[in-house]
């Protein structure tokens, strides 16, 4: 058997599901299958396949089962770069690429010199580890609730040489005396988010694939979609900060009348290349009058 008539066999698998394209899918498993690059894939098709090729067939039988395929090759791409995916963490998306860009625009274009990066919900850690390669010096904190993202996140950062310390296991809520220090130290801060945003009607909506699979706490916000949103600002009313989220589709207008309880300067909100909103950017001002007096702390301390 050869690794072409292996390919054509995951192909007519999948093309009894309703998976978009088999052929592609077939081949990103048997490259997962095999450790092959896609040109070593390529001018291998022809010879003989010396290996055992029940890892691949174990592969397409779960994703015919409808595993999504990140979960069985344990990995995606975002940005420029493979990450790692373990089941149970939620699968970046491409639109989150968005949000890490308006966070670099927004450090780059600022005339500040010293800037803090704080997390909420890392996942995979991907948004985290792409700020950090791209501002190396910049002290990065980052909290996920979830255990099993807190370990994938940590796969990732040694895979990618940042500093592990960015990625603690948490409740984000459950963290204000570490901010609080945190935000005492001068420094400008960029706090990013991809919060779950999914309302609950959306969510009992979503293809089986997500459902069945990726976790809840990840995707599904609560009644109206914008409770995050909502827990977040107000946990965050004392702290002076810029907060760049990710949204999900049609959730500007209930976000801006949301912002409205908040006095904050009125945020900005970034389209995609579909003229869908994906990201705000929210300028913070604290109701606190001075909180440089409090602990003059630094990200190592909690
Ligand atoms: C939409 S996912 C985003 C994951 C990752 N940042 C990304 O963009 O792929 C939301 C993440 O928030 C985490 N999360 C939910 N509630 C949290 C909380 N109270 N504190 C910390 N993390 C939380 C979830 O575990 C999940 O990993």
């Amino acid at each position: 058997m050869t690794l072409f008539s292996l390919l054509k066999w995951g192909e007519k698998i999948l093309s009894q599901t309703a998976i978009e394209n088999p052929l592609l899918e077939s081949e990103i498993l048997l490259r997962a299958a095999f450790n092959l690059s896609k040109s070593q894939l390529l001018s291998r098709l022809q010879d003989l396949v010396q290996e055992d090729s029940s890892l691949f067939k174990t592969y397409v039988k779960s994703r015919r089962e409808g595993i999504p395929l990140a979960y069985i090759t344990q990995t995606t791409e975002f940005g420029s770069r493979t990450y790692t995916v373990l089941p149970g963490v939620l699968i970046p998306r491409p639109e989150t690429e968005w949000l890490v860009q308006e966070a670099i625009s927004h450090i780059e274009a600022s005339s500040h010199q010293e800037w803090q990066i704080i997390e909420c919900g890392f996942g995979t850690g991907i948004i985290s580890i792409e700020l950090s390669k791209q501002f190396p010096d910049t002290p990065i904190l980052a909290w996920d609730i979830n255990p099993k993202a807190y370990e994938n996140a940590i796969m990732n950062a040694k895979k990618h040489l940042v500093p592990t310390t960015i990625f603690r296991q948490g409740d984000f809520f459950q963290q204000k005396k570490t901010l609080q220090s945190c935000l005492s130290n001068g420094k400008q801060t960029v706090l990013v988010c991809n919060p779950p945003y999914i309302s609950d009607s959306d969510y009992a909506n979503l293809e089986s694939q997500i459902l069945d699979h990726e976790p809840i706490t990840a995707l599904k916000a609560g009644p109206k979609g914008i409770e995050f949103y909502d827990k977040l600002l107000s946990f965050l009313k004392p702290f002076c900060l810029t907060l760049i989220c990710e949204i999900g589709i049609h959730q500007r207008p209930p976000l801006e009348n949301m912002f409205k309880t908040y006095q904050n300067e009125p945020a900005r909100f970034v389209k995609d290349f579909h003229g869908i909103y994906r990201v705000f950017i929210l300028n913070k001002t604290s109701d606190i009058l001075d909180n440089t007096k409090s602990l003059n702390a630094t990200f190592g301390d909690s």
